[in-house]
């Protein structure tokens, strides 16, 4: 067999080192130690840790890096952010979009970020944004996967062209039905909406993924409605609550009450921790609430839990880099998942998990797999959270597709020349 590439001396998010991936016709052939076949090309991992590829599920890629246009936002709050893309909504241009969507992927390979769940505001008449990121969809494919979701921004029963926009959208190959439930004018209509859009996924055989709750409110109730449709419907895990930040807020009764019945419409999560913590809580004086959802106790009650990074360089959010470690360390941070097994699930929720959401097939290091991978300069996983560290090897099909230099400081102290390498300090057992 004619093998294109074998990294050599990998160490697995699992632990297990000293593993060697090879992969020939853009699949992985072989996991195990010390493959004896030679390869077109080696990379040598040096014990380093290889990882499947980094997945956002959710982001909003026709309004990345437009920070400054048509104005920065200056007070950094949600409402600003919400008048400045409708004032550059009708200032689109397609190329535009197109042309920002292009280095938005360019960065993100460089990250090791190879597939995105994008939401794309159908709020549009000319669906410009649309057909603008199919285009790019299209012209990625070969190194990124690009997933749409029909995205009602100004409410689907609230804006009077919501409804046939949505549904022109998913004619024209959007993939995954939207809604933003807590923007309807009223709690039933936001009930009403969500019913609708999950009977429309239900009848196109489509995934659903919600902006829901995105509220600091306690008495939202869209994700009990969402879970209840899901069941109705026989969607089970193929839905997804975004934000889910009203859970924050919620009575702990409620909650508990509330927890088993999302288990058992098998309803994906997806927080936003960057997002999340800048945007909740603003109406609180002192204390201020974190606004983020229950990660750890929507683990623990079995259900599937991503982090996505929402907005990078947008009228929502100046910063951003498309850097999904970034993404795990906020939410480590603000969940206060700083136990073993809970920091390396936030490295799982920024990789399996939010694969899982998007329902990525053949994704993960196992023979049988894609060829996609990426060599960190870290040792493990919670390494990797620490130091944001840097992709020496960004691996698609078999084929590396980016590469960044070890990231390395020159020390020049009086007498003692030294090179800092930050990941030379490791904790001193495990
Ligand atoms: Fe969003």
């Amino acid at each position: 067999m004619n093998i294109d590439l074998i990294v050599r001396d990998a160490t697995l998010p699992d632990g297990r080192s000293g593993q060697d991936i090879a992969v020939a016709g853009g699949r992985i052939v072989g996991l195990e130690p010390r493959i004896s076949a030679t390869a077109r090309e080696e990379i040598d991992a040096g014990g380093n840790l290889v990882a499947p590829p980094f997945v956002d599920c959710h982001f909003h890629m026709d309004a990345t890096l437009s920070l400054g246009r048509p104005r920065l936002n200056e007070s950094g709050t949600l409402l600003e952010g919400i008048a400045l893309w409708g004032e550059l909504k009708p200032l689109l241009t397609a190329e535009a979009v197109i042309e920002r969507a292009l280095a938005y992927c360019d960065l993100a390979v460089a990250q090791g970020l190879l597939a995105v769940r994008s939401h794309v505001d159908v709020c549009d008449d000319r669906l410009l944004a649309v057909d603008a990121l199919l285009d790019v969809k299209r012209q990625v494919a070969p190194y990124f996967d690009l997933q749409l979701v029909a995205f009602p921004q100004d409410g689907y029963l609230r804006s009077p062209t919501a409804a046939a926009n949505l549904e022109r959208a998913l004619d024209r190959g959007v993939e995954v039905v939207g809604g933003i439930p807590h923007f309807e004018r009223t709690m039933p209509e936001g009930a009403e909406s969500v019913r609708r859009l999950c009977e429309i996924a239900a009848a196109r055989g489509l995934r659903v993924d919600m902006h829901c709750d995105e509220t600091d409110d306690p008495l939202s109730r869209h994700v009990e409605t969402l879970a209840a449709e899901t069941v109705r419907l026989g969607l089970q895990g193929r839905v997804a609550g975004s934000h889910l930040t009203s859970m924050h807020s919620m009575d702990n009764y409620y909650v508990s009450k509330l927890l088993a019945l999302m288990a058992e419409a098998r309803l994906q999560v997806v927080a936003n921790p960057l997002i999340n913590i800048v945007l909740q809580g603003r109406h609180d004086t002192y204390p201020k609430r974190r606004g983020l959802t229950r990660v750890p106790e929507l683990r623990a009650a079995g259900l599937q839990v991503a982090f996505g990074q929402d907005c990078c360089m947008d009228p929502w959010y100046s910063l951003g880099s498309a850097d999904m470690l970034d993404v795990a360390h906020m939410g480590l941070h603000v969940a206060q998942m700083t136990g073993r097994a809970a920091m390396r699930a936030c490295f799982e929720a920024v990789t399996t998990q939010a694969a899982a959401v998007m329902g990525l097939s053949d994704y993960g290091l196992r023979v049988g797999a894609h060829g996609d991978l990426v060599v960190l300069q870290a040792r493990d996983p919670i390494e990797a959270i620490r130091l944001r560290a840097v992709r020496l090897h960004v691996v698609r099909r078999g084929r590396v597709i980016a590469r960044t230099a070890p990231r390395a400081t020159a020390l020049a102290l009086p007498g003692r020349p030294v090179q800092v390498d930050p990941a030379a300090y490791a904790p001193a057992a495990g």
